[in-house]
């Protein structure tokens, strides 16, 4: 990473503060919370890549599969010499598959707060499209993103896979869909994936895997917690749970609480029932228009969208 990159990044101070911070503000709500940006140091951006190849876990296998189905209509849809900006960038399977399909892209844009999975993307990709530019920027993507619109660059587009998207509030997914499109320009858009409404079994299981890999992904933010903060705290007594939330149409995943307990961080401590939870995270599932009326006040307009045959996720493109 160049010196322009790191400058993005806040130093290591600045973030065990605001971790602290925002742990304890999180756990002295009512209902007990923890950031989910929180999940990803390195062990836990591992985990997630083995969720994404559970058997239960069907969003990543099929939105590659989509995607590969797509990406020509997609291209057309791009149009040539892109730049592609991707907030929460991972491993950067799906992308390659997209940029292998699209007429001389520019620039390749990954911004992830991990930087493992920065440093493991840009090698990756430029082995791979030694003609294109990669800037990888290490920040947390729900922040203003404007460096990218002080940069010259045409044909701006944004690409958010995964259901990233499902991981915010409704409220929260609209101000952060009008802020990725604040950084496409006229020729550019957005080309977001998402979770479909489903069975609810079937979404259940893809957040309650048998080996236990997503209870381990849940945990590690006490595991964080125990080895970053001051903390005396034990996550083993804590169990992982993924409850569907009907009137909010989504998954719910809280750690709750096995015993009543007193946990001491930071010289404070916080009381737990037994089997009370802290909530962790969510995913919303929505439905095409639902999709499309969220998009819409944001400014966006769906210009085309795409299901896998079982009707599984769904893709749109949009523009401003
Ligand atoms: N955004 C994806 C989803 O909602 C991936 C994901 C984020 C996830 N956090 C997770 C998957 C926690 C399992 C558990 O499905």
């Amino acid at each position: 990473m160049d010196a322009k990159v790191k400058s993005f990044s806040n130093n290591d101070q600045d973030k065990s503060d605001s971790f602290s911070q925002d742990v304890l503000h999180g756990l002295s709500q009512e209902q007990k919370t923890l950031p989910c940006k929180y999940f990803y140091d390195s062990r836990g951006s591992q985990l997630f890549e083995e969720i994404c190849e559970l058997d239960e876990y069907y969003i990543t296998r099929t939105e590659l599969a989509l995607i590969d189905t797509i990406k020509h209509e997609v291209a057309d849809l791009i149009g040539d010499s892109a730049t592609i900006i991707e907030p929460g960038a991972g491993a950067g399977k799906k992308i390659q598959k997209l940029l292998s399909a699209l007429d001389s892209p520019k620039t390749y844009v990954p911004v992830d707060i991990s930087p493992d999975f920065l440093d493991y993307s840009e090698q990756k990709i430029n082995q791979k499209f030694p003609k294109l530019e990669v800037l990888p920027i290490e920040a947390d993507f729900t922040k203003p993103l404007s460096w990218v619109q002080q940069r010259n660059i045409q044909n701006r587009n944004v690409f958010f896979p995964g259901s990233t998207i499902g991981n915010f509030s409704p409220q929260q997914a609209t101000k952060l869909l009008a802020n990725l499109a604040s950084i496409t320009d006229d020729d550019g858009g957005v080309l977001v994936g998402f979770d479909l409404h489903k069975n609810v079994d079937k979404i259940k299981a893809a957040y309650n895997d048998k080996k236990g890999v997503t209870a381990d992904f849940n945990k590690n933010i006490l595991v964080r917690i125990k080895s970053e903060l001051n903390a005396n705290i034990d996550p083993e007594t804590f169990e992982h749970e993924a409850v569907f939330n009907h009137d909010e149409s989504r998954i719910e995943m809280h750690l709750k609480s096995k015993i009543e307990q007193t946990v001491e961080i930071e010289n404070r401590r916080f009381d737990f029932q037994k089997s009370e939870t802290i909530h962790t995270e969510n995913s919303y599932k929505y439905s095409n228009q639902a999709f499309v009326e969220l998009a819409q006040e944001a400014g966006l307009t769906s210009q085309k969208h795409w299901m896998d045959d079982e009707q599984l996720i769904s893709m749109h493109y949009l523009t401003k």
